[in-house]
């Protein structure tokens, strides 16, 4: 059975079941600054669990395409991915744990449906906790269809709970399906544990509980189920393959890939790890090029994920003997392979090839810096008698020019050097640490980008909120705040047009302070203690437990990502160049720093 099969067979039996199809919606979340990629498909469908009528009703089925970047790096192996599609129904207020269960059931099983032997089915509920009683009633629903006791496994809250999305809301214990993928186990093959034996491709989540403010869990009387399915997995199962990668979906794509470097795949481990990287890089971001909310490479957000994925692809692709531009032929695959079911990537062909042909050239400009930067340190280097490049060399070289640590290694290797990585991977871990940080809290305030300029500005915007309390009133807050080189632009509740003088007046004390030269030092705390501690946060449950605090001298004090300047006076002169209307009740602000 093919991909497209599967979404049709499941949508088809989830129409039978009374359900209404509903589109997949963007990669990229529309109103929904928390996240950057949708990563699941009841991700779209929050606003309706949490209690909204869904003008398609109370039974739901779709197919979502969902990113989840947070283990980019296991994508090599053969089954991790970025990019995949997720097959959902939800009950919203409807039917709950036995009919989600037998209806999973019987599309698993049945011969009209899957087929899939009932035999090959292992099934998790939720094992309780101090919390949550266990999940007996999945259980037994699980055996009363005729799953036999030992193929019920009860696993903990890590694996067998979902939500809330946020620090509250609704959440549940969920249901996974497991099926035996046939590879010889061990004895501690079980469900949950990832040896290949067994594969997990649903998941009925039951949503019954909210969790409260104060970390407890009360019952929900609107009860909702959300299910996922993986279509690439499922597939995989379906057409009796080792690897997701061995599926009708990537056929078409190795071989293009295949062609372009004159490989095999399947001659060596190291070959197959670089055409698994990368066609599962270019499928990712040919559909985060081709999304209706369109990403192009850069260095913040979704664009700085889109701009890894595209050149950790052709770092790959050097590896397998591709050193020009060659991404466009295997994206052309992908549009092939699903312009049908996906109009929009056939609309934007065009526009997908040319983002990545110019994202290609910059990285191969990219990489003839560091090449020469490299040449710059050698003569430096040589006096090193242990002929090793310290690992805060690569480091630089990574950091400020991109120059990924394979490449340092194989150029020093040409010169006879080798290159201490544990030290590189320590300042590099150290970096990533800072960065997840960072990237948690970037839609918080914080800043993806990270030069001087914009840092500045966002200090900058920190000083001109708490000047703009003080001199039009304490309800002023934070709506949004959206930073690029060139200004700051920041939205704040206030309900009417600033007075010039008011303007004046905010302009004249960001300067002073400015003047000043204030410290700017930050703190970590809990969210509460921040609060305690009379630090500005707007931004209801959007924040971490653990968060930031940045104070600027005594006069400002924010839970923020960061990062900012190191003392005020670097600043320059702040300038408001523009006071408008936003919306209803919110004034926005343009302003600029000026040397
Ligand atoms: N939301 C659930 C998941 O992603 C179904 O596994």
């Amino acid at each position: 059975m093919t991909a497209h099969e599967l979404r049709e067979k499941y949508l088809t039996f989830f129409r039978s079941h009374g359900h209404a199809e509903v589109s997949g919606k963007s990669l990229i979340p529309e109103n929904d600054p928390t996240v950057l990629f949708t990563t699941a498909g009841m991700h779209p469908l929050v606003p309706y669990i949490l209690g909204e009528a869904h003008p398609a009703g109370n039974r739901l089925a779709n197919v979502q395409r969902c990113l989840r970047t947070g283990d980019i790096d296991e994508v090599g192996d053969e089954s991790h991915l970025t990019f995949f599609e997720m097959l959902g129904n939800w009950s919203l207020g409807d039917y709950f744990k036995r009919e989600a269960i037998e209806m999973s059931w019987e599309f698993l099983t049945s011969p009209d449906w899957l087929g899939i032997p009932a035999e090959r089915i292992s099934v998790t509920v939720f094992a309780g906790d101090e919390d949550v009683p266990v999940d007996e009633e999945s259980a037994s629903i699980w055996r009363a269809i005729g799953v036999p006791e030992d193929r019920i496994y009860y696993l903990p809250r890590s694996d067998n709970w979902w939500g809330p999305a946020g620090k509250t809301g609704p959440c549940g214990p969920d249901t996974e399906m497991f099926v035996d993928t046939g590879v010889p186990g061990t004895p501690e093959s079980r469900p949950g544990v990832s040896d290949g034996k067994y594969l997990e491709i649903w998941n009925d989540v039951f949503m019954q509980y909210t969790k409260d403010e104060d970390g407890s869990f009360s019952s929900m009387e609107r009860r909702c189920v959300d299910t996922g399915m993986g279509v690439e997995r499922t597939v995989m199962i379906l057409q009796g393959k080792r690897s997701v990668y061995e599926t009708e979906i990537f056929r078409p794509l190795i071989a293009s890939i295949e062609e372009l470097a004159g490989v095999s795949y399947g001659s060596s481990e190291e070959v197959d790890k670089s055409i698994r990287i990368i066609a599962d890089h270019i499928r990712t971001a040919t559909f985060v090029l081709g999304d209706e909310n369109p990403t192009v490479p850069s260095n913040v957000a979704q664009g700085y994920v889109l701009r890894r994925l595209i050149r950790r692809a052709m770092r790959h692709g050097r590896k397998l003997g591709l050193e020009g531009s060659f991404l466009s032929g295997p994206a052309n695959v992908v549009i092939d392979t699903y312009g049908g079911f996906y109009s929009m990537l056939q609309e934007s062909r065009v526009r997908i090839v040319e983002e990545l042909e110019k994202e290609e050239e910059r990285f191969i400009k990219t990489l003839r810096n560091g090449e020469r930067e490299f040449e710059k340190l050698l003569p430096n280097l040589a006096k090193n008698p242990r002929r090793e490049i310290p690992g805060r060399v690569a480091f630089r070289l990574y950091d400020t020019f991109g120059f990924p640590i394979e490449m340092t290694q194989e150029i020093a290797a040409e010169q006879g050097f080798t290159v201490d990585v544990a030290a590189f991977e320590t300042a590099f871990a150290k970096h990533r640490e800072k960065s997840k940080l960072d990237a948690n809290q970037s839609f918080k305030g914080g800043l993806a980008d990270q030069s001087t300029i914009t840092t500045n500005l966002h200090t900058a915007t920190h000083l001109m909120h708490q000047a703009l309390r003080d001199v039009l009133g304490e309800h002023v807050q934070q709506k949004g705040s959206n930073i690029t080189p060139d200004r700051l632009r920041f939205d704040f509740s206030h309900p009417e047009k600033m007075t010039p003088e008011q303007v004046q007046a905010v302009e004249r004390i960001v300067n002073e302070k400015i003047g000043a030269d204030l410290e700017i030092s930050m703190e970590t705390m809990s969210l509460e203690k921040a609060k305690a501690s009379g630090a500005l946060a707007f931004f209801g449950d959007r924040y971490d437990e653990i968060v930031k605090v940045y104070s600027i001298g005594d006069y400002s004090k924010e839970v923020c990502g960061g990062p900012h300047a190191g003392r005020t006076g670097a600043l320059g002169t702040f300038r408001i160049v523009k006071e408008q209307s936003s919306s209803q009740g919110v004034r926005r602000i343009k302003a600029v720093l000026e040397r």
